[in-house]
This record gives structure tokens, C-alpha cells and sequence, in this order.
């Protein structure tokens, strides 16, 4: 385990396993279309990389950068859009590819636009869920893990742009991030 880290709070194989069960449904769900995977760069570049994997049905890949969090841990109630997509969702299904849903506000920004947008429709796909932590009236359509609120960090997530590439998903410890 990194030395960052108070504890594990998901292993390698308990999100492979996740992820392949939700893949699994979403691509039931689509059979018949040809969905556009948008991922939302940077935290959910592993999960969406499994994630996409698992599927059958014919894929285009996109991917959008946007922030809703300034430098510090807690969100600031902005979204920019830092890199747009480069195909138009007009008429397309749209599955949104998240790393996490904090209060909710970044996946409720952006299922406004895509809708605005013309998609046929929008489908919200995350890793992970603090429940607790939602301010906006949206829910995930698949979720592969309710997380209790604490900061977590791996499998693309980062704090200040460390530990993305750690294969599972632990709990930083305070002193890391309350200096
Ligand atoms: C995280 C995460 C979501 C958002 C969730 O991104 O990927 O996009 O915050 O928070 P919210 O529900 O409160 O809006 P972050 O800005 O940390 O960028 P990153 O993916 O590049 O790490």
C-alpha cells in the first residue's frame, strides 16, 4: 500500500469485478445503437478505459475536460469547460463516463448541455458515489460503488495530480492534505 494512504477502500479485483458487472448492463442496454463513450477527463481515464472494453456494442470514443473544483478538496460551484468534445451528440446517445459524483454539480452541468446539445440521450455512467455529499438533484444511471465521504484517491483519482495511477482506490490520510 503507498504510504500516503490510511487504508485500502477498493481493491484491484473488487473494482475489476464491478466494472465488468456494470459494463455488462449498460451494454444490454444498448444493443441496437452506436453510443458516443464520453469520458471526463482526467480522474476517469482508467475506469473508462476497462470500462469501455467490456462493451460490444460499436463505440465512438470522446472526451471532455471541465473543472468544478479549484486546488483544494471541496468543490467551488464553477464548471469550466477546459478541452470540448470534438464530435457533435446530436442525435447520438451519450453514455457520460464519470470517476466520481461529489455534489453532483459537474454531471448536472453536463447532462444540461448535452441535452441542449440534441442528444437522443444521455446516460450516466460512475465509478464511484459520495451520496452524501449531493447538493444537485441528479443521480448516476449505473454506479458501481456508494463511498462513504472521505478523500479518496487511485484508479485515476487523484489529490493534486498524484496517485492516479495506483491500481486501487485508497483513503489518503489527513495529515497529506491538511498541511
Ligand atoms: C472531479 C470528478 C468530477 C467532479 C465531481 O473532477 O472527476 O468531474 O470532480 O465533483 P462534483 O460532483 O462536486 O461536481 P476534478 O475536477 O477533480 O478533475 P479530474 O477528474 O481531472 O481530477
Amino acid at each position: 500500500m503507498h504510504k500516503d494512504l490510511e487504508r485500502i477502500l477498493l481493491t484491484e479485483q473488487q473494482i475489476g469485478e464491478r466494472v465488468t458487472a456494470v459494463a455488462r448492463e449498460v451494454d444490454k442496454a444498448m444493443t441496437g445503437k452506436r453510443p458516443v463513450a464520453v469520458g471526463i477527463l482526467k480522474g476517469s481515464i482508467i475506469f473508462y478505459a476497462d470500462f469501455i472494453r467490456c462493451l460490444t456494442v460499436p463505440l465512438e470514443l470522446d472526451f471532455m475536460a471541465v473543472s468544478s473544483y479549484g486546488s483544494g478538496s471541496t468543490s467551488s460551484g464553477k464548471l469550466k469547460i477546459k478541452k470540448d468534445l470534438d464530435g457533435d451528440v446530436k442525435g447520438r446517445d451519450v453514455i457520460v463516463i464519470e470517476d466520481i459524483i461529489d455534489s453532483g454539480f459537474t454531471l448536472a452541468c453536463l447532462k444540461k448541455l448535452l441535452c441542449e446539445r440534441g442528444a437522443a440521450s444521455v446516460t450516466i455512467v460512475t465509478l464511484l458515489d459520495k451520496h452524501e455529499r449531493r447538493t444537485e438533484d441528479i443521480a448516476p444511471d449505473y454506479n458501481c460503488f456508494e463511498i462513504p465521504d472521505e478523500f479518496v484517491v487511485g484508479y485515476g483519482l487523484d489529490y493534486d495530480e498524484e496517485y492516479r495511477s495506483l491500481p486501487y482506490i485508497g483513503i489518503l490520510k489527513r495529515s497529506v492534505y491538511q498541511k
